[in-house]
């Protein structure tokens, strides 16, 4: 049996198969459907510090191969996460991993000092990349040196392994991948939405209320391909893979680019069972090809 177990920035897993921010909830919608214990590790939707009503509707739409969505950070606040999400997700062996989100570098900060004292959470991951929002978020994602202040700012209130969650809408994303290491990240995961849009040509109107959403799904999976495999060769910290990854051949050739773990997204609202799914295809692989670890194929790539 190939191995599958590993630990990414400390974080202990039974895979490397985590399930992507914003696209699982807290779990317990799901946890109807799927086995929380099968995942490598649930990766919460953004929390904020405040409650947040996020964008007007319409705020998900199809597009080929993949979907928009500017949801605008949709959440009720860490309080609420802390006192009503967690305590379900705390049952599971499966390591939670939060991600948070805030309008300047003090608000990520206090969101990761409450955090810290949290047994349950074993990560946070920074989003430093949502395209759906005015303030914070993409701010942090631009400049190099606004990462490194983040990051650092952070660093000072946690324990807990930092993954720093980056923005494909940049011009170069190894800049901002390696600023991040040098001020203490874990992890970097890698890529959220690309900026896009869609118009309803029968009401001749923007598709999505906010005109602009992120788009993820297949359709960006060769662009996240092409950015892990440039910042696996920019970083030595481990790198998350993420982008339109549906199959287990998908997160294969994540691992090929360089990816230590992957997080499936936009598959589980096509296929509830994708990420257990996905685990199943990565084993029947590595059986068939005779790899003993799926870490192996990170050094394989010609
Ligand atoms: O709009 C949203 O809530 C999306 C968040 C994200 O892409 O990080």
């Amino acid at each position: 049996m190939a191995k599958l177990e590993c630990e990414i920035a400390g974080i202990k897993m039974k895979n490397p198969v985590m399930v992507a921010s914003g696209t699982f909830g807290y779990g317990e919608e799901v946890s109807k459907f799927v086995d929380l214990d099968k995942l490598g590790a649930i990766v919460t939707k953004t929390i904020t510090l405040e409650p947040r009503e996020g964008n007007p509707p319409p705020r998900i739409v199809e597009t080929a191969s993949g979907m928009l969505n500017s949801i605008g950070l949709q959440n009720k606040g860490i309080k609420d996460f802390i006192e009503h999400r967690l305590p379900f997700l705390a049952k599971f062996k499966t390591p939670v991993i939060a991600n948070i989100a805030g309008d300047s570098a003090s608000e990520y900060a206090k969101l990761a000092k409450m955090l810290n004292e949290e047994s349950a959470i074993k990560g946070i991951e920074l989003n430093i990349s949502c395209p759906n929002v005015t303030k914070g978020g993409m701010f942090f994602c631009f400049d190099p040196k606004a990462t490194a202040e983040l990051v650092k700012t952070v660093r000072k209130e946690t324990s807990l392994p930092l993954i720093v969650k980056l923005s494909p809408n940049v011009t170069d994303i190894t800049l901002i991948a390696k600023e991040a290491e040098a001020a203490g990240a874990d992890a970097i995961s890698l890529i959220n939405t690309l900026l896009g849009m869609s118009i309803d040509i029968e009401k001749k109107t923007f598709s999505l209320a906010n005109k602009t959403g992120g788009l993820s799904g297949p359709a960006i999976k060769p662009v996240a391909l092409r950015m892990v495999y440039q910042v696996a060769q920019a970083v030595k910290i481990p790198v998350i893979g993420i982008g339109g990854i549906m199959t287990g051949n998908d997160a294969i050739e994540f691992f090929l680019a360089g990816a230590s773990a992957i997080q499936v997204g936009t598959a589980n609202f096509v296929d509830t069972q994708a990420p257990i799914r996905i685990v199943k295809e990565i084993k029947d692989y590595l059986k068939a090809q005779k790899i003993a670890n799926y870490l192996d194929l990170l050094l394989l790539l010609k």
